[in-house]
């Protein structure tokens, strides 16, 4: 059986372009048979500024959202998070995405990819490797970080890595194998 991988898309503003990025992760991604994969985009799950009283660790959820976004990531075994760096720092829809979860993220390995001008998105990925810790993931060392992104963007809004970051994908894929299944049993307990 192979393991779910989930590629969060954490941009939400109308004109992103971390849809583009996140569909080229994709494609190569697919082509690893180690995981299924899916695409979770937080604009289209459009989650509100988070809404529970209780501390999500209890999981007593009282709105559908919740419920729905609980399910999805509750199914994954992985996640890649594909972001943007807003003022050197992640995007806020993404923070209060992971807010709204507790267990549901436990024990999981996540791989960053993350876009940018000259720093590439790294302090963006820096910061979240501080928070996921909290939620009880492992983030990985490997990343793709794209420095200028927008060169690889072509006219019709396609995104297509060089040689260069799809092997440090595919290296990162590698990666997030290994921990995917060394924390395997952590997730059935
Ligand atoms: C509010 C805002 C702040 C930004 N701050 C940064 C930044 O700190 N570092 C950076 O490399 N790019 C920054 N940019 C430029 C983004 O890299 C670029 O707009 C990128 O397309 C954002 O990702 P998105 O299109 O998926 O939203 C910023 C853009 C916005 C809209």
């Amino acid at each position: 059986m192979a393991y779910s991988l989930k590629i969060i898309i954490a941009s939400t503003r109308p004109g992103r372009k971390g849809p583009s990025i996140a569909a080229w992760v994709h494609e190569v991604s697919k082509k690893n048979e180690f995981f299924d994969i899916e695409m979770l985009d937080l604009a289209a799950i459009n989650l509100p500024f988070l809404d529970e009283p209780e501390h999500p660790r209890l999981q007593k959820y009282t709105k559908e959202h919740t419920k729905q976004w609980s399910e999805m990531i509750n199914g994954a075994d992985a996640f890649i998070i594909v972001t943007c760096e807003y003022n050197f720092g992640y995007p806020a829809a993404l923070k209060n995405a992971l807010d709204f979860l507790y267990n549901e993220w436990n024990n999981k390995p996540v791989g960053f990819v993350s876009y940018g001008g000259v720093a590439a998105g790294t302090r963006s990925v820096q910061q979240l490797k501080q928070i996921v810790t909290a939620l009880n993931m492992m983030p990985i060392a490997a990343s793709v970080n794209i420095p200028f992104f927008t060169k690889h963007i072509d006219e019709a809004g396609k995104f297509t890595g060089d040689e260069t970051l799809t092997k440090s994908l595919n290296g990162m894929l590698a990666e997030l194998e290994k921990w995917t299944a060394a924390l395997q049993p952590l997730r059935t307990k």
